[in-house]
């Protein structure tokens, strides 16, 4: 693809993503204090907003590269060599109970390889986009992992979701906490990896999180320069991965212990 080509999905990628946040925020501020969610599994919340926003996203993209594929968290979708992945709410557990930590996450992804990532947190008007070779920014300021690189200095947020067994994360979780880390989790795969991208925190960790909640964050990390495990496989696409995102220094304690955590 030309450097035009990508420019033009970048800053489409960038735009769709404020547009859909604007409508979420909308719906957030005007949300029915009644707790109107229904759940698609144990603990797996899905609002109205969820499918309205990926219905956006997905008109936005079809107008302007209408040979692109796409999947989405909501619609599911096709695989193909020039693919968008996009999560509408990622932390739809909190937009769901009226707590302000979610994100719009959308990725670009070419011949396999994440070529853009883009999250939009439109509660506090935060743009987190990382192009591949070109570097992550934060509203359009550079951004970098943190220097950490003792364990004992450390915030590792560990993800969790009822695909993976709450034993193994807690055993995960108190190895971790021996080891000295300060051990956190939020409701945001995606955010929290952009936390990781920018210093807030110094490791994203998920036993197992699906294709749409983390590509574009991953990018987002390697960008900042930070280092992620092979996350995005072909089998990832459908079926999820693990992932592992932090400042280089914690890649060997994080891999081992998560390794050495059946
Ligand atoms: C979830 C969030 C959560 C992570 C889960 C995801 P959703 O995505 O990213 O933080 O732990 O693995 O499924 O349901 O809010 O889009």
């Amino acid at each position: 693809m030309t450097d035009v080509s990508m420019h033009l999905r970048f800053s489409a990628a960038c735009a769709i993503a404020r547009e859909a946040g604007c409508l979420i925020r909308e719906r957030f501020l005007a949300r029915d204090e009644a707790l109107n969610f229904k759940f698609k599994g144990p603990q797996d919340y899905l609002t109205e907003t969820d499918g309205e926003v990926e219905k956006l996203i997905a008109t936005r993209i079809a107008e302007a590269f209408p040979d692109d594929a796409f999947l989405g968290e909501e619609s599911g979708g096709q695989v193909g060599e020039r693919l968008w992945i996009v999560d509408p709410i990622d932390g739809t557990a909190d937009f769901a109970r009226g707590v302000p930590y979610f994100c719009v996450s959308i990725a670009y992804v070419e011949h396999g390889k994440t070529e853009i990532g883009v999250l939009y947190d439109p509660m506090i008007d935060e743009l987190f986009v990382a192009r591949r070779g070109h570097g992550a920014t934060l509203n359009g300021k550079p951004i970098k992992v943190s220097p950490v690189t003792d364990i004992r200095q450390s915030v590792v947020e560990l993800g969790w979701s009822a695909r993976t067994p709450f034993e193994r994360y807690t055993k995960l979780l108190g190895k971790l906490n021996a080891q000295g880390a300060g051990v956190k989790r939020r409701g945001s795969g995606a955010l929290g990896l952009a936390y990781v991208a920018m210093g807030r925190q110094d490791a994203y960790c998920e036993l197992h999180i699906n294709a749409w909640d983390a590509a574009a964050g991953v990018l987002l990390v390697e960008e900042a320069g930070g280092w992620t495990n092979d996350f995005l496989t072909q089998a990832c696409l459908t079926e999820g991965n693990q992932v592992i995102a932090c400042t280089p220094s914690l890649r060997d304690v994080l891999e081992t212990t998560i390794k050495e955590t059946p």
